[in-house]
């Protein structure tokens, strides 16, 4: 089963009662993804990851792992994929390194032998033998991928797991994650926070209620959104007069001595011909980072209310 994918479900449901935590998501991780599950709180983040690793039982819908369901072949379906949810477990009044031995004993003795090189790996060889209990949240989350790294995943899942960290622990966490994608494991990871997923992931799945709203190249995403720009242009008068005239160049407008518009990028590269031809020099053509993060809100279901939001969210 060495061709099937590391991540795949099918209408993929568990209802809590009346509550339908997740709500029928399929969901495709490809080898080599660095996957982003992005989505705000109560989303369905952390149930989707609990049915991927087996700990609980879907209400409908499948989920496998490399072609295998972990509710058919139990733990064996789980074979080279490694992870946790809210946040690894430790026995507190142990050193790091003793839960790790402890871990590896009762899971695969032989991965005792890569103790000190996972260590190693998450930065924390030199407090290893200081009690867990006394480790910073960040610690204990890198711990945690130390203890998923001992099972020598193909398939990492991560939940959240930037969460809570301060900003310096949240770069060497994203570091982390970026050297673990260049040793070629395949990485899902959820966030709530839509620049953290664009910095570290080429393909994303947007939930919202339990629903996917978008999945697919974040690339893509992006180039099918309408986006703001900004135009310096030594006559910024004649450059607002050029983009006017330009289909697809929408909302118009100059602002301090520069032209804003939106459009969206087949719509941006007419234009600046078009500003050639019309032999206006532009010093800056500026994509604006925010209107990302106002897509993320108008899928998820923000404040956001523009119009072509339904394109992408097919
Ligand atoms: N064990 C449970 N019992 C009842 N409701 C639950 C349980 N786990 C999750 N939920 C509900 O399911 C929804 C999705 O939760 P969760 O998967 O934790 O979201 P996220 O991880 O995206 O923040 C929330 O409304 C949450 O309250
Ligand atoms: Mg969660």
């Amino acid at each position: 089963m060495s061709g099937a994918l590391p991540v795949e479900t099918r209408g993929l449901i568990k209802r809590y009662g009346r509550i339908v935590a997740v709500d029928g998501v399929d969901l495709v991780v490809e080898p080599g993804d660095v996957y982003g599950y992005l989505g705000p709180n109560g989303a369905g983040k952390t149930t989707s990851l609990r049915m991927l690793l087996g700990l609980i039982r879907p209400t409908a819908g499948s989920a496998r792992l490399f072609g295998r369901d972990p509710l058919v072949q139990g733990a064996k379906a789980l074979d080279g994929v490694a992870g946790f949810v809210e946040g690894p477990r430790f026995y507190s009044y142990l050193s790091g390194r003793s839960n790790l031995q402890m871990l590896a004993d009762y899971d695969e003795p032989d991965s005792r032998a890569r103790i000190e090189e996972v260590l190693e790996v998450v930065e924390l060889r030199d407090r290893a033998k200081d009690r867990v209990g006394g480790y910073s949240h960040g610690m204990r989350q890198r711990l945690g991928i130390a203890a998923a790294l001992l099972r020598s995943p193909r398939l990492l899942l991560l939940d959240e797991p930037t969460t809570g960290l301060d900003p310096a622990g949240m770069r060497d966490m994203r570091e982390l994650v970026r050297r673990l994608a260049e040793d070629k494991i395949t990485i899902m990871l959820s966030s709530h926070l839509l620049y953290e997923v664009e910095e570290l992931c080429n393909r994303v799945a947007i939930i919202r209620k339990g629903r996917i709203v978008y999945q697919g190249a974040l690339r893509e995403l992006m180039a099918a959104t309408t986006t703001s720009y900004v135009i310096r242009a030594g006559d910024p008068e004649r450059a607002r007069t050029v983009c006017l005239t330009q289909t697809g160049v929408e909302n118009v407008a100059v602002e301090d001595g520069v032209v804003r518009f939106s459009a969206d990028e087949e719509s941006v590269a007419a234009l600046s011909i078009a500003l050639g031809q019309a032999r206006i020099g532009i010093t800056a053509l500026t994509p604006e980072r925010a209107s990302l993060e106002e897509l993320f809100l108008g899928l998820t279901g923000g404040e956001s209310s523009d119009h072509d939001r339904a394109a992408v969210a097919s």
